[in-house]
C-alpha cells in the first residue's frame, strides 16, 4: 500500500535528535518501540496511562494542533511527570495523522515511574 509515513523527531535532553518514521494511528510510543529507539525507562506501563514515562513536551504550535486534548486520567499521570510544562503530554496517547508530519517533540532528561 502507499500509506504515507509520518516523520517524528525525538530531541533528547541530551542534543541527540532521532527521526523515526509512523504509520497513521500510531501513538508516539509504537513509532519507539517499533522502531526499535532506546529511550530509557521510556514507556514502562505499555500506553496503559499508569506511568508518565512516556512523558514528551512539545512547542505550542503542535500541541494545538493535536486534535485530542489531555483526558482527565492523561494529566492526573502528567501531574507526576518530571520537568512538567504547559505544553507537555504523554507520547502514548499523541496518534499520528498526516498533518503532525514533521512534529518534533523533547524528551525530558530523566523519567518519573508513578508506579514505584
Ligand atoms: Fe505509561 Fe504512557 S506509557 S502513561
Amino acid at each position: 500500500n502507499n500509506e504515507k509515513l509520518i516523520k517524528v523527531t525525538f530531541n533528547k535532553a541530551n542534543g541527540e535528535k532521532v527521526t523515526a518514521e509512523g504509520k497513521k494511528g500510531d501513538s508516539l510510543l509504537d513509532v519507539i518501540v517499533n522502531n526499535n529507539l532506546d529511550f530509557d525507562g521510556f514507556g514502562a506501563c505499555e500506553g496503559t496511562l499508569t506511568c508518565s514515562t512516556c512523558h514528551v513536551i512539545l512547542n505550542q504550535k503542535n500541541y494545538d494542533e493535536l486534535p485530542e486534548k489531555p483526558s482527565d486520567e492523561e494529566l492526573d499521570m502528567l501531574d507526576l511527570a518530571y520537568n512538567l510544562t504547559d505544553t507537555s503530554r504523554l507520547g502514548c496517547q499523541i496518534v499520528l495523522e498526516e498533518k503532525l508530519d514533521g512534529l518534533e517533540v523533547n524528551v525530558p532528561a530523566t523519567v518519573n515511574d508513578a508506579r514505584d
